[in-house]
């Protein structure tokens, strides 16, 4: 049997969206950007696909961005506002749970001058609004939170901080990665100045994303050349991947509140079942503002990547941090942010359901997983001290 639940890291696409994407491979293959018919007819679907895009997310047309990934989305974003509103101010705050690459792009702002503050997480895993207003101060150019973690999948208030960051004059971007189908996205009513997402998150491609910029809000552009975009973003529409994305973004909303009871009821019979035959585990990060797809789960005294291997032989695909790290064994600066003790900072392994996932497949996880914890306790030193 085969049990994948790594969806945080990447979902299959859907086949529905994969044939609507295939057409414009080889068949409507005319670039958007050319004068003649094939090309204008593209450029006609790019505009609706971006209005489409638009409406599910409350957003006006033009503030609509395609990209190469949410990386690249993430990367324009904060260090696009923050490069272009300098004169505003030089500080830049982040939370403690971002993905490599809005700390890596903070990082880079750093070294060219930026003050960068970090607001701390609690140890539930969540963003506290008095932590935003003890950092904010009159040189805040931009602030980003995620909406949803991706290693514990917590869940933020962003409207009440993206709140925060407008009383005090700066803008709000967030990393809403995550966040699909889970949370409905309204830019407008969650008051936020810039958004990103990933097609290949929520049964879409791989290699195209979606940045969210409020119209009046210049940033500078990460790549620059054939003035595609608005000019805010260069290189050739990647319309297959587009379609993919908006096709993907659709049906996810649309078929959410089904899978969304579907979801909880499977991963909560996963959390019961390793609870009731596993001692010495622990769910890391609250389970109440969490996304019902996601459990991570601390294996006292084994290690996480003994875990993932050994349950990789018998067929069920996990996690142990988030898998962009998965060549980096540092341990998860997430689970350190929430406090969690250095000992069983490597004895994590995340579970993150989609779509396709059934019953039969999480009673198969739970036994291998009780099969496998059980064997490795077996050969730890420490697990019967
Ligand atoms: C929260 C979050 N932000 C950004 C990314 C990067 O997305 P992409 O794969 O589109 O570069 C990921 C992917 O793991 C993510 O989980």
């Amino acid at each position: 049997m085969q049990v994948y639940l790594d969806n945080a890291a990447t979902t299959k696409t859907d086949g529905r969206v994969l044939k609507a994407m295939l057409p414009y491979f080889s068949v409507d293959y005319g670039n958007p950007s050319s004068i003649h018919t094939l090309g204008q007819d593209n450029f006609n679907v790019l505009t609706k696909a971006r209005e489409r895009a638009a409406k599910l997310l409350g957003a006006e047309p033009r503030g609509i961005i395609f990209t190469s990934s949410a990386t690249e989305a993430n990367n324009y974003l904060i260090k696009g506002i923050a490069r272009a509103n300098r004169k505003k101010g030089d500080h830049i705050i982040i939370s403690a749970l971002e993905h490599p690459c809005v700390r890596e792009s903070a990082r880079q702002l750093e070294k060219d001058g930026f003050r960068v503050s970090v607001i701390p997480a609690n140890s539930e895993g969540l963003i506290e609004t008095a932590e935003l207003e003890k950092l904010i101060d009159k040189q805040t150019v931009l602030v980003s939170v995620m909406m949803v973690n991706n290693e514990i999948g917590t869940i933020q208030d962003i409207a009440a901080l993206a709140k925060i960051a407008k009383k005090h004059g700066a803008f709000f971007h967030t990393d809403a990665v995550q966040a699909v189908p889970y949370l409905k996205i309204n830019v407008k009513e969650l008051g936020v100045d810039a958004l990103s997402l990933s097609a290949h998150k929520f049964g879409g491609p791989k290699g195209v994303g979606l940045a969210y910029l409020n119209p009046a809000i210049y940033a500078e552009p990460l790549i620059i050349g054939g003035g595609q975009e608005d000019g805010k973003r260069a290189g050739t529409y990647n319309l297959p991947g587009i379609i993919g994305l908006v096709e993907a973004l659709e049906l996810a909303y649309k078929e959410r509140s089904e899978y969304l009871k579907r979801v909880k009821k499977l991963r909560d019979r996963l959390w019961d079942g390793l609870k009731k035959k596993l001692p010495d585990i622990q769910a890391n990060g609250t389970l109440k503002e969490r996304v019902p797809a996601n459990l991570n789960v601390m294996f006292g005294y084994v290690e996480g990547e003994a875990i993932l291997i050994d349950l990789s032989y018998k067929g069920v695909y996990v996690s142990t941090g988030s898998a962009c790290s998965a060549t980096n064994l540092k341990a998860s600066n997430v689970l350190s942010a929430i406090g969690l003790s250095k000992h069983f900072l490597n004895s994590n392994i995340r579970f993150s359901l989609g779509k396709e996932t059934t019953e039969k497949e999480i009673d198969y996880t739970i036994k291998m997983v009780v099969e496998t914890v059980g064997r490795l306790r077996e050969f730890s030193p420490v697990s019967h001290l």
